[in-house]
């Protein structure tokens, strides 16, 4: 299928690397693991948002923007990634951070500052409560800010994720044809639904399997629903109308161990044995806790030997260093 594409800003570095990761496997005895980079797409140590912040920026500068304003955990991937993007598009960012100011800056609160982001500290508001209000004192000081929504996760975010799955099924030729699982971590589900639009609207059969990362997500309802209607708006901008009902989406919530943030056991394993077998890091936040996920279903014998898991590394590996006191 021909898809039209919003305008997109070049922020980082497409193809991200696909790549086996056999002691990994063999370790598990598992089926075979591929691993897709996207801790490597550029733009301030790489990750994720890098794909959605190629839309939204170029959505901010069409709107003749001056500032990007968007919120997350002090330890947020998104806003660092946030605050490099809009230096590279010569723009100011405000960022609307949980909890208070520590002493010392760490990990992505330290590049943060490095990034030259303005902080707003709003205590246990994480997820973009205070966005409007930091918006309306921004426009009264004459800005004219562009709001990055929560995780990057709007429909234009999401479109970098339908595409990647283009990306994928390109490196995937060079691998012999198998039954294809992609396994993610999901916490704002743009990535989530991101992939599965591509999967559907470009024909292909991935399994796409999103390990729940954050436990409070479903005060707001259950998540798939929301994940189902972000699907269907993204698939809106490029294509027919199609639908997603929850039923649709697979999310995994067994995994959420003590909840977002605080590094169990499998977390803990899942990065010491990635790292000891393939050299590769992962964060403690996400990758690890999706990875761990990953760990349990293969070890439950969920795939079967002639699969394949695709498992997307999302990035997040600069708030390693702010969980050194969980992690060693
Ligand atoms: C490293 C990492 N992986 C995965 C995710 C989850 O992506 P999404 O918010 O699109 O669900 C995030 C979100 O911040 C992240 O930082």
């Amino acid at each position: 299928m021909r898809i039209q594409l919003p305008p997109h800003f070049q922020l980082g570095f497409f193809p991200t690397p696909l790549h086996g990761a056999p002691r990994f496997s063999e370790a598990l005895g598992g089926p075979e693991v591929l691993l897709k980079r996207d801790d490597q797409t550029g733009l301030a140590l790489g990750g994720n948002k890098t794909r959605k912040l190629e839309f939204l920026v170029a959505d901010a500068l069409e709107r003749e923007s001056d500032v990007l304003l968007t919120a997350g955990a002090a330890q947020s991937n998104h806003c660092r990634q946030t605050a490099a993007a809009a230096r590279m598009a010569g723009l100011e960012c405000h960022l609307a951070l949980g909890g208070e100011a520590p002493e010392k800056a760490q990990g992505n609160l330290l590049l943060d500052q490095l990034l030259g982001a303005t902080l707003h500290w709003c205590g246990t508001h994480r997820k973009g409560e205070t966005l409007p209000e930091i918006e309306a004192q921004l426009r009264a000081q004459g800005k004219k800010p562009y709001v990055v929504p929560y995780g990057g996760s709007n429909e234009l975010g999401a479109l970098g994720f339908a595409v990647a799955i283009r990306e994928l099924a390109k490196d995937l030729k060079d691998w012999e044809p198998r039954r294809t699982h992609v396994v993610f971590a999901s916490s704002s589900g743009g990535t989530h639904a991101g992939l599965e639009v591509g999967t559907r609207l470009l024909g292909h059969e991935f399994n796409c399997i999103g390990i729940s990362i954050d436990k409070e997500e479903d005060a707001h309802g259950p998540f798939e629903e929301r994940i189902a209607a972000l699907a269907g708006k993204t698939a809106a901008l490029i294509g027919p109308e199609e639908t997603w009902r929850a039923e649709d989406i697979t999310l995994r919530k067994e995994f959420q161990g003590e909840g977002y943030g605080v590094i169990g056991e499998p977390e803990k394993e899942a990065m010491e044995l990635l790292a000891q077998t393939e050299g590769v890091l992962l964060d403690p936040v996400y990758t690890a806790r999706a990875v761990g996920g990953c760990i349990a279903m293969i070890r439950e014998g969920e795939f079967s030997s002639e699969d394949r898991v695709v498992f997307w590394h999302t990035g997040g590996a600069p708030a390693i260093f702010s969980y050194a006191e969980s992690l060693s």
